[in-house]
């Protein structure tokens, strides 16, 4: 709905033709669509609400952690989920408390741990015995108890790529179930720790229905019942994110299902939970505008050569993920479509976006845009090739603005030093 055709501007997203942002800020860039993310903002908050749940909505910032991003949701409500302390930085730079932000993630150094105390953090996912000793030592030494919530590892198969499930039992994340209850008791013991909960997240671009949700969140109702049952005190169950996007042609999970599966499951026991959508909330509200540098013909296929390569946007290559692609100038939507495999100009076959997508015939110069790529896009960007990194800008309505300037060729050079062996 944020994206449409205009038969004289080309694509547009929200009012802005996307031939003008390439054109004012060259390409590859990453265009972002404020009103999309408080449209899905809004429409998760809906569902929640509809099912009569209370629901703390605590956006996975891994997703996106632009700071007009952060910004946007914010100003929708939007606590944080973070996983590093420069996370943190980044959301509490965005006004959102360290108050309201989960810390999650598997491996938590001490600094960051201390860091998170120090600020007030809302919660800790906990994510093995050894980490909770180090946060009751950490805790203890600032003379504070850190609230900590227990993320446990369901071992359940959320059917996603194998790269990004997280519940089965031989992913590294999480506590075994089996292992939760003796756990938390343990936590409840320890001078440093207030037990507030527990936690999962099964894995990421969940698209196959309710039911891998429903089963890890039935698994947490059955620990949630067996800690009440040793008097242990539970005050809130995070659910993790993980809600998948259509990409494709994807059967859409919608936040209603969500909402409805939750209340499903844990409505029971009365608790609030709360949720960590990364994905679900930001994917669709950015694309990558990428221009033409040549078209080619090999030995069998046609070669769509693009500005923009793997080390802009990673996850074709990484997860085999398919991202859609239109071209922009409105003309190329009524010519003629042939397969083409768009690749970019990095030194690796593996820099393929696409394999026999059917595109017309573009000229050098003329620009696409890759849909769906507001999550896992920006953020997993790196220089290689020595290719800097491409320029974020967001649109509102009619307005548009450089939220982060193209890396410069200097930019790359400026933190390197010589040893001084090699100055001489
Ligand atoms: N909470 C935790 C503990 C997580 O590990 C993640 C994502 C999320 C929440 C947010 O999940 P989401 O709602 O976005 O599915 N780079 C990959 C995705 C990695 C997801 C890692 N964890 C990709 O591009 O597909």
């Amino acid at each position: 709905p944020s994206l449409s055709m205009h038969a004289h501007d080309g694509l547009l997203f929200e009012d802005v033709p996307l031939a003008r942002v390439a054109a004012e800020h060259g390409t590859p860039t990453w265009v972002y669509s404020a009103g999309t993310l408080r449209r899905r903002f809004r429409a998760l908050r809906a569902a929640l609400d509809g099912a009569g749940l209370r629901a703390g909505i605590h956006y996975a910032a891994k997703a996106n952690d632009s700071q007009a991003v952060l910004r946007v949701l914010r100003g929708e409500g939007a606590g944080a989920d973070i996983v590093s302390a420069g996370e943190l930085r980044a959301t509490m730079a965005a006004g959102i408390p360290a108050a309201e932000t989960v810390f999650s993630g598997v491996g938590k150094t001490a600094d960051e741990i201390r860091f998170a105390l120090g600020h007030g953090i809302y919660q800790l996912n906990a994510e093995s015995a050894e980490e909770i000793a180090m946060i009751s030592a950490a805790a203890v030494a600032l003379g504070v108890r850190a609230p900590v919530s227990l993320r446990v590892n369901p071992d359940v198969d959320a059917r996603t790529h194998a790269k990004i499930t997280t519940g089965k039992a031989d992913n590294k994340f999480g506590i075994p179930f089996e292992d939760a209850a003796a756990l938390y008791a343990h936590m409840a013991a320890l001078p440093g720790i207030r037990p507030i909960g527990i936690a999962t997240h099964i894995g990421s671009q969940i698209t196959d229905g309710m039911s891998a949700f429903r089963a890890a969140y039935a698994r947490l109702a059955e620990l949630v019942g067996a800690l009440r049952e040793q008097g242990l005190p539970v005050e809130r169950i995070d659910c993790g994110g993980g809600l998948g996007i259509p990409y494709r042609d994807e059967p859409a999970p919608t936040p209603e299902a969500l909402a409805g599966a939750i209340k499903a499951t844990l409505g029971h026991l009365g608790l609030p939970v709360m949720l960590e959508p990364g994905r679900w909330l930001v994917g669709p509200a950015g694309v990558l505008l990428a221009s033409v540098v040549l078209q080619k013909q090999g030995a069998a296929r046609r070669f769509l050569v693009l500005d923009a390569a793997m080390n802009d946007l990673i996850r074709p290559a990484m997860y085999e993920a398919w991202h859609g692609i239109l071209p922009v100038s409105p003309v190329a939507h009524v010519a003629p479509l042939s397969p083409a495999d768009v690749v970019g100009p990095v030194c690796e076959s593996g820099d393929t976006f696409a394999k026999g997508r059917a595109l017309p015939i573009l000229s050098p110069g003329e620009c696409v845009a890759f849909l769906d790529a507001g999550a896992y896009g920006a953020v997993m960007s790196s220089t290689y090739n020595a290719r800097p990194l491409a320029a974020e800008v967001m649109v509102d309505g009619h307005r548009c603005a450089v939220i982060r300037p193209r890396q410069t060729h200097e930019d790359l050079l400026a933190h390197q030093r010589l040893p001084e062996w090699l100055t001489a």
